[in-house]
């Protein structure tokens, strides 16, 4: 793929699609990380005279208009994070968006609405593709998070103009490739979350590639199912078993160790200030559940990452939201930035709870690269072709 460092700009047109679909609390922006990321994008494009017009969706207002989802409503965000003049358009096509791009100076950026009030752009339809390219002379993409969808603003359009990747784009590509595309080794990988089947292929596709896999959260109860532990009340899939086993048979036959809680803190509820105490995992009392991987785990886990040259991570390794149970993944990230700080450790991480369960130990800002993205850095993990960037290489 092309980068802004490949293409002219001056005095073009530049159709950017970005991701600044952000988390909003009472009409304001609670977190702006996708709006400041996208800065160093629109900064470039301007310093080498173009013209930017940001193309995005927001939430899932499935091909209608909700003016509750308009991306007006950012726009004040925007320009706060840019510290630029945002021109709004109320249209992503036609007459009126024309008409905001030509009000626009040249220092401005001009901010499309909601793509997704257009209900072909879920069916990247070729009509609207074409409607957006006919607003621009250039296609540059920055939403890596969204290049997992195959929609008209991220896919279709890439094919009708000359066509680049932004900066942020170009930075989470580059962090995935250097962390499962050609790693320094040994690779340990982190996997967390609360189930097994919603990991499957994310599991398949990483026992074939790196030389340590950690499982952590719920997912792990249901491999300790799966070797005969009792795991009490806690949460677990019984019915994936069976799956699980032949997950571990893959791991060994691919050489990738896996590592499992050898000890666990249980409690008898989910709930802040629930008693709970640490045993070996062999030793859940019936009435229990696991909430969290015990000490000695997590020693385990931090010699591991000692001999690894490379670490990708993603979901919690115990239900992180309530203390004491954030115990194991807050020590494990520390050590993980604790490493890449000396620099011994290259450190990926992505994936919806995982920026906050890192954010939380105080640890993202001292990992190698933190994705911006939820789904597609699970895609991208699975071993997924991403259509964005597929459309991007055409
Ligand atoms: C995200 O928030 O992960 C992206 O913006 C994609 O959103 P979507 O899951 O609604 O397609």
């Amino acid at each position: 793929w092309k980068t802004l460092d490949d293409i002219a700009l001056a005095g073009k047109v530049v159709l950017t699609r970005v991701d600044i679909n952000v988390p909003m609390e009472d009409g304001r922006v609670t977190d702006t990380t996708r709006i400041d990321k996208i800065a160093p994008t629109v900064e470039d494009i301007i310093a080498r005279g173009g013209k930017v017009v940001l193309l995005a969706h927001f939430d899932r207002p499935k091909g209608k208009v909700v003016p509750e989802m308009s991306l007006g409503r950012i726009a004040p965000a925007l320009e706060a994070s840019l510290g630029r003049k945002v021109v709004f358009s109320p249209e992503s096509t036609g007459a009126a968006a024309k008409a905001a791009i030509a009000e626009a100076g040249p220092h401005d950026v001009v901010l499309l609405e909601n793509s997704r009030f257009h209900p072909g752009e879920e069916k990247n339809d070729p009509d609207l593709a074409a409607a957006f390219a006919a607003l621009g002379d250039i296609y540059v993409n920055d939403a890596f998070s969204a290049a997992h969808r195959a929609h008209a603003s991220t896919e279709g359009v890439a094919r009708l103009l000359p066509h680049a990747a932004g900066r942020l784009m170009e930075a989470e590509l580059k962090a995935l490739d250097a962390a499962l595309g050609k790693p320094a080794r040994p690779v340990m990988a982190v996997v967390g979350g609360a189930k097994v089947s919603t990991k499957l292929d994310l599991l398949g596709n990483l026992v074939a590639k790196v030389d340590h896999l950690a499982i952590g959260g719920g997912m792990a109860n249901t491999f300790l199912v799966a070797q005969g532990v009792n795991v009490g009340k806690s949460l677990a899939e019984r019915d994936m078993a069976e799956t699980a086993r032949e997950i571990l048979k893959k791991a060994e036959a691919a050489g990738c160790r896996i590592h499992l809680p050898v000890d666990v803190v249980v409690a008898q509820e989910f709930r802040a200030g629930a008693a709970s105490r640490i045993v070996p995992v062999s030793a859940c009392p019936d009435d229990a559940m696991i909430l969290d991987a015990g000490p000695e785990t997590v020693a385990g886990l931090r010699a591991v990452m000692g001999q690894c040259a490379t670490l990708i991570w993603n979901g919690p390794l115990g239900a992180f939201e309530i203390a004491p149970f954030d115990a194991a993944t807050v020590a494990a990230a520390r050590e993980a930035a604790r490493l890449t700080q000396a620099g011994q450790l290259i450190s990926v991480a992505g994936g919806g709870d995982t920026v906050a369960a890192l954010n939380q130990a105080g640890a993202a800002q001292d990992f190698t690269f933190i994705s911006t993205a939820g789904g597609a850095f699970l895609e991208w993990m699975e071993g997924k072709e991403l259509p964005g960037v597929a459309a991007l290489l055409a």
